[in-house]
């Protein structure tokens, strides 16, 4: 059933006006700005080239702008897709809030807007029409589900320290959220240092360092890095100490990109949690159904999984990211 959700009020007045609504002309083409938040990963340049293959002409009309991983960028490029009159607005927020007065700007202009991978923090949730993207509380429930198993039989304490992503991403505050939710029940764990590393190996490889500095070789059991990048960028710091990454300090982290995967296969990573980046045929899907005023679902989840060490040789041919 086709019904004309709130959002487009405005963009019907505008059409009444004798507006085209959109910049595109005549080619039934929908026009689309995508901020995105920069290219901080692999998985990242993955869901980049997703979402610049889905949304190809003919049907639809791309625009595309690298945040850099700055609010202010995603802001000012979110506002130049308002004055260009995009049919639709999609984007990655690189963090939570600070969102509210640029998303009533596109409202007001009758742009609906379709958050892709990361969640926004704002007031009033008609502000977005829906938000495609994982679950990244399971996704951090799961790491220390696997690490739990892993640890099965062995006496406490297990000193964990924590690669977290960017400070107030939402993958950050969610998989900080899972892991602890989990990871509390079982009192053998401690967290004993828990900083961000922004998503990036070099960070990565740098915090890894200083929690080794800090808590003596052999005082780290466990690392739980929020993404592959800074687990891999942790594996050298390990390395360049001398002790044996996936052995001396077991890994688990998140995204399933192709590093960890060779990673894992060298022994070097324990467990990867799957975080699909694959989201453009979904998101090409829901800009289509936003733009013709089907009412879609406020949240699509994508369907993802745990690998361990023991199934990377053989997964890995068959990876996609
Ligand atoms: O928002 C998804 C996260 O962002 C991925 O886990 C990470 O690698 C990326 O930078």
């Amino acid at each position: 059933m086709i019904r004309i959700p709130g959002w487009m009020a405005p963009l019907c007045i505008a059409v009444l006006a004798g507006c085209s609504g959109g910049p595109g002309g005549d080619d039934g083409a929908v026009t689309v700005g995508f901020s995105q938040v920069g290219a901080e990963s692999e998985w990242r340049t993955a869901n980049t080239r997703s979402i610049k293959e889905s949304l190809a002409e003919p049907a639809f009309r791309l625009k595309f702008s690298d945040g850099q991983q700055k609010q202010e960028n995603q802001i000012k490029a979110l506002r130049s897709f308002i004055a260009q009159r995009v049919d639709v607005i999609a984007f990655s927020p690189v963090v939570e809030t600070g969102w509210d007065t640029v998303l009533a700007e596109a409202k007001a202009a009758g742009i609906p807007v379709v958050l892709t991978d990361r969640a926004v923090d704002v007031a009033d949730e008609s502000l977005y029409v829906t938000l495609i993207g994982s679950d990244f509380v399971e996704e951090g429930r799961r790491a220390a589900r696997w690490l739990m198993a892993d640890a099965a039989g062995r006496s406490g304490p297990i000193r964990v320290v924590e690669l977290q992503g960017t400070v107030g991403s939402a993958p950050a505050n969610d998989r900080m959220r899972g892991f602890r939710e989990v990871i509390e029940q079982d009192t053998r764990f401690q967290i004993v240092r828990s900083q961000s590393g922004d998503f990036t190996r070099a960070r990565g490889k740098e915090v890894m360092e200083a929690f080794i500095k800090a808590e003596g070789q052999c005082r780290i059991d466990v690392l739980f890095a929020h993404n592959d990048d800074m687990a891999i960028g942790a594996i050298q710091a390990i390395e360049e100490t001398g002790l044996k990454p996936g052995e001396d300090i077991r890994i688990v982290s998140i995204d399933g990109v192709k590093g960890a995967f060779e990673a894992m296969k060298a022994g070097k990573l324990n467990a990867t949690v799957e975080c699909n980046p694959l989201l453009g045929p979904q998101l090409a899907q829901l800009v289509r159904d936003v733009h013709a005023g089907v009412v879609v679902p406020k949240r699509v989840f994508v369907e993802e999984s745990v690998f361990t060490r023991d199934q990377a040789a053989a997964a890995l041919p068959s990876r996609r990211y």
